[in-house]
């Protein structure tokens, strides 16, 4: 995720900007750069790479004397990591600016600039906002941002110089975040106050379409028609150390928080006019008709979104999936043929067991196509496809944001697979689509509504020897991923089962209190769960229900329920998912345990 630095007052500029962005690394880039105001004109400077690779070229070239400007480190969306593509862009002569976020209908918009006679430089659907904003301006800069927010559409955050305008820094946003920060004779904005805890704990959030004007005499707020915004100034209470975790007690829970952005910035560059389209990343409608079998392969949590791919492959695109654990696969002397789709899922991408299948598939005539989160990563370079996840770095050894953008991807390429070979309409695809889109915001919701509930049944979780989850179908392999988590950070035994494979022998574990989280959020399978849940439960589990919020639950079915926002059946593992990272968190915390870096894991796993 990109990160926006500003800074005005008497310090050296450049080394203030600078220092901001290192704060905001955790969100991860593959450029930066940095515009200050120099003897009256904008001076800017960029590099592919690290902010020391900036450092290096600023040494080399000279850094821009100054006491105003903007900064950013991008993690490329629209077009690769490279020096033109990042940021701050120009928009001709009069606007220079940095963004994060997406604008949506920067198609529309640049070929309108190009009728107008503009040219651009860049790949970037920022540069088409600065151009936009430098076109609509004539002097007054309140006015050229609204115009300009009336146009683009999408989620961002800007800040902004005018180039007749030195002792000014303009920002604003929306959906995407920006602070200000004031200390006396000097403001900042930021993507998050980690950036600016350095210099000032004093700040105020912007609100969607406010407009921020600092000058070193301090910030002036204003809505789009100009009116002035009083706002109320936040007072910071962490330390440096803190803040890296936004604030958060642990990484887990700050990147649960992130769920909802990670998956919105994933998918919403891959949906073109209301249809799944991954032309981008070289998966097209006609070579998609040709696939025929389909291997998913990866590791641990990864392993487990590919089994939700599995179940929505099957069901919508009906071509056949394998799930491989890839250290089995390597092994087992699998059947590939020339042609197969191998898809290697990983966060990381260089987990050795994947990176090995990977290389066996290839081997093998397969076409192979990553699914991976780290830029750069070997599994990212080495498939002949690839879909990047946008989570943003994972830093905690539990996956949570990582799992849920992995999904987030089965789904688009599920229902572009489906759409391809004629089994569902552009109609119904559009459809599934626009239910994808509206689901960060029920991960948001299920957050808000679940976090006490499961805090308080972690409470009674923290003493079990052992639990199981159950569910079928889809809830069934959601089931495999909250059973890993739980036990791989609070170090309890835990185990998924299908429910209705309990009776063949698993059964006989039951004893009186032992916890059995059911997951049953699909309405076809809701019937055939019950009647497992009340079989553990006649032999004395403590079942907690996770279904979904319209689900009627009979009295005597569970011990504790949890409900979730209901969406499509096929998209409810992106809502119940939440549920089991939370109790897993909980669990840990209350069993006083390392959260974020559980004993003997490590977070990429680059051995066999
Ligand atoms: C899950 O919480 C773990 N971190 C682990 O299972 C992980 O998903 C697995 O090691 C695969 O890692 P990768 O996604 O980086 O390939």
């Amino acid at each position: 995720m990109c990160g926006i630095v500003g800074y005005i007052g008497s310090k050296d500029c450049s080394e203030v900007l600078v220092s901001a962005l290192r704060k905001l690394e955790y969100r991860g880039y593959d450029s930066a750069g940095i515009a200050v105001f120099e003897d009256g004109k904008i001076s800017v400077k960029k590099a592919q790479g690290r902010l020391d690779d900036l450092e290096k070229k600023m040494e080399y070239e000279g850094r821009p004397l100054g006491h105003a400007g903007i900064g950013h480190t991008r993690w490329a969306t629209h077009g690769v990591p490279s020096e033109t593509n990042s940021h701050p862009h120009r928009g001709g002569e009069k606007v220079t600016l940095v963004h994060n976020g997406i604008i949506e209908n920067y198609k529309e918009l640049k070929e309108m600039l190009i009728e107008s006679g503009r040219e651009f430089v860049s790949e970037t659907d920022t540069e088409v906002a600065a151009q936009l904003l430098d076109s609509n301006y004539d002097g007054d800069p309140v006015k050229a941002i609204a115009k300009t927010l009336s146009q683009v559409e999408g989620s961002f955050a800007l800040g902004i110089l005018f180039s007749d305008r030195a002792g000014e820094i303009y920002a604003v946003r929306r959906e995407s975040p920006l602070i200000v920060g004031v200390a006396e004779g000097e403001s900042f904005i930021a993507s998050d106050v980690p950036a600016i805890i350095k210099y000032t704990k004093n700040y105020y959030l912007l609100e969607h379409d406010e407009i921020a004007k600092l000058t070193e005499e301090g910030v002036t707020f204003c809505d789009l028609q100009g009116n002035p915004i009083e706002k109320e100034l936040k007072v910071a209470d962490w330390n440096e150390d803190a803040a890296e975790k936004g604030g958060y007690d642990h990484f887990m829970i700050k990147e649960i928080h992130e769920q909802p952005t990670a998956v919105k910035t994933t998918i919403t560059p891959r949906i073109v006019e209301g249809m799944p389209n991954l032309e981008e990343c070289n998966i097209t409608i006609d070579a998609l008709k040709d696939i025929n079998q389909i291997y998913i392969v990866a590791c641990g949590t990864a392993m487990h979104a590919g089994m939700v791919g599995k179940y929505v492959i099957e069901k919508l695109a009906k071509v056949p999936v394998i799930v491989d654990i890839a250290s089995e696969f390597r092994y087992r002397e699998p059947l590939i043929h020339k042609g197969d789709l191998v898809i290697i899922i990983s966060q990381s991408g260089e987990t050795a067991d994947s990176l090995a299948a990977m290389r066996l598939a290839k081997s093998m005539g397969a076409q192979t196509l990553g699914i991976v989160n780290a830029k750069g990563s070997s599994i990212a370079r080495e498939a002949d496809m690839l879909i990047y996840t946008h989570a943003g770095p994972e830093i905690a050894v539990a996956s949570t944001k990582a799992y849920m953008v992995q999904i987030a991807v089965m789904y688009l390429l599920s229902f572009e697979l489906a759409f391809a070979k004629g089994f569902i309409t552009d109609g119904e695809c559009c459809r599934l689509t626009d239910t994808l889109q509206g689901i960060p915001a029920l991960i948001e919701d299920t957050i808000d509504k679940t976090n006490d509930l499961c805090h308080d049944i972690a409470e009674k979780l923290t003493e079990a020897e052992s639990l199981l989850y159950i569910g079928r179908g889809l809830d069934y392999a959601l089931s495999m991923e909250g059973s890993l988590k739980l036990k791989e950070i609070s170090y309890i035994h835990s185990e998924a089962y299908a429910a209705g494979e309990l009776k063949h022998g698993t059964i006989s574990l039951i004893t009186e209190g032992m916890p059995v989280i059911a997951v049953a959020t699909q309405n076809s399978l809701y019937d055939k769960t019950v009647s497992n849940i009340k079989e553990v439960r006649a032999r004395g589990a403590m079942v907690v229900l996770v279904c979904d919020e319209k689900a009627k639950v009979g009295a005597d079915v569970a011990d504790y329920i949890i409900r979730v926002p209901q969406t499509d059946e096929v998209l409810m593992p992106m809502t119940a998912a939440v549920p089991l990272q939370l109790l897993a968190y909980y669990t840990s915390v209350l069993r006083g345990n390392d959260v974020d870096k559980p004993r003997n894991l490590a977070k990429s796993v680059t051995v066999e």
